[in-house]
């Protein structure tokens, strides 16, 4: 297991060097990615101990399994049988009894079959022709949001263009009147709660956030039952099979999930990869002077940034992941951002290289049951924006510092000052 003949990693400077133990390594502390993600600490974990038992205090038990490696994140991530998202909930943090019933009501926190039966509904209106009909929309949206920022020559980048796109799409997609948009972004925005000081609000924030757009999305359904047109919940209220079909309730928790799941990753990983451009001028002249690169540097992007750091199971029997033995009834976290950087499956997993191919990533999940729902709309959504950018702001540059979130589980960017020259707008 240690070491054998696994490939050598850079050990990364900020995070140890040579002389590091794995006593040094601490992911349970947000601080550790605001300076950057502890990549070094990773590439240690997959060659040294990739099947590590880290300490928790603040958990319930005293530590979790810590699974670094692509292949056993990937076994973990497909075998819902050993590894349950519905027992404790598929978040890093415990909750008690009361408010797993509740996160157990979504469907990432449910086990087969009725994480099955709920992602058969909802499926029917995930179609590639749903998603196709949205682009117009997203392209005028793209057009629009570097309308607002292109004659200033200058913008914070991620609160005027990569957290806009996401919020806009989400609110097309559910059918919410353009008027309403801004009471989604409030309550998306409360409801994620955060450990970044920045965003530190009252306790209740979130839960009384989360109550509103309850509200909100009851009454949305409602209407959607009366006069359906062609936008998801219309779709999903009509949605049937064999008879069966999402009660009021069950629609209401998936809209709030939707509301929570495609738009923070979708911005960072925008804003990463923003970063990531920066880091690497010569991979974006290479994108604006070919662009058929593109669908390669979306998959690069989501290798590359990972948005969604980590997911979290519990195991439900005792089992072997790589040659350890876990018990039932422990908690497993694995790292989706430490399995995009495995040498045994990406040459070079450092490099930025928006021609990779193969590049099966996981950062929309391994191919398990929970795997992403949006991985195509997000992919639509990052072609349109950067293909838009590439053309309207060439010469985009930094221009100032990036400021990162405090956090563990997503890889967050929250201000990127960045400048260009100004143009006048489309006004389409
Ligand atoms: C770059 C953007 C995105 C990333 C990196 C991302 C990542 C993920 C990951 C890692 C999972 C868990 C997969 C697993 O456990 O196997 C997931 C699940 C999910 N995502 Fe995304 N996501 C993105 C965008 C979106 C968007 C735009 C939407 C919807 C509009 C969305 C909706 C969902 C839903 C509903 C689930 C739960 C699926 C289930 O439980 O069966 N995601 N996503």
């Amino acid at each position: 297991m240690a070491g054998s003949n696994y490939p050598a990693e850079p050990s990364g400077e900020a995070f140890g060097g040579d002389t590091m133990e794995v006593t040094d390594i601490d992911l349970c502390d947000p601080g550790n990615f605001v300076e950057a993600v502890p990549h070094g600490w990773f590439a240690y974990l997959r060659r040294e101990v990739p099947v590590q038992w880290h300490p928790d205090p603040n958990g319930f038990a005293d530590g979790f399994w810590s699974v670094t490696r692509y292949d056993d994140c990937v076994a973990v991530n497909r075998d819902s049988t050993n590894f349950s998202s519905q027992r404790a909930a598929t978040l890093f943090h415990d909750f008690d009894e009361e408010v797993l019933g509740q996160q157990r009501m979504m469907m990432l926190n449910m086990d087969p079959p009725m994480h099955t039966r709920y992602r058969r509904l909802v499926n029917k209106g995930f179609t590639p022709r749903m998603i196709r009909d949205l682009e117009a929309n997203v392209v005028a949206s793209t057009d629009a949001i570097i309308d607002s920022v292109c004659e200033a020559g200058s913008a914070d980048f991620v609160e005027q263009i990569s957290a806009e796109l996401p919020l806009q799409v989400i609110a097309d997609l559910m059918g919410v009147p353009q008027e309403d948009r801004h009471l989604m972004f409030d309550w998306s925005n409360k409801m994620v709660g955060s450990e970044d000081p920045e965003y530190q609000q009252e306790a209740e924030a979130p839960v009384q956030a989360s109550m509103e757009l309850f509200a909100y999305a009851d009454e949305l359904c409602a209407k959607k039952r009366l006069d359906p047109h062609q936008d998801l919940f219309s779709v999903l209220t009509q949605a049937e099979i064999e008879g069966d079909q999402l009660t009021s309730l069950e629609l209401d928790l998936f809209f709030m999930l939707l509301a929570v799941a495609g738009n923070e990753t979708t911005r960072n990983l925008i804003s990463g990869a923003m970063v990531a451009f920066f880091d690497h001028p010569d991979q974006w002249e290479r994108l604006r002077a070919d662009r058929s690169l593109l669908p390669s540097a979306i998959e690069e992007m989501l290798r590359y940034v990972s948005p969604v750091m980590h997911f979290r199971r519990q195991a439900a029997a005792d089992v072997v992941i790589g040659d350890q033995k876990i018990t039932e009834g422990d908690k497993v976290v694995f790292w989706h951002i430490s399995a995009n950087r495995d040498a045994s499956v990406f040459e070079n997993p450092d490099v930025f290289d928006i021609g990779r191919t193969p590049n099966n990533h996981m950062a929309f999940g391994g191919g398990g049951p929970h795997f992403c729902l949006g991985a195509n709309l997000a992919r639509m959504e990052i072609r349109v924006m950067f293909d838009r950018l590439l053309d309207r702001v060439p010469d985009i540059r930094l221009d100032g510092d990036v400021q990162r979130l405090r956090s563990n589980f997503i890889n967050g960017v929250k201000h990127i000052p960045v400048a260009f020259t100004p143009s006048a707008p489309l006004g389409r």
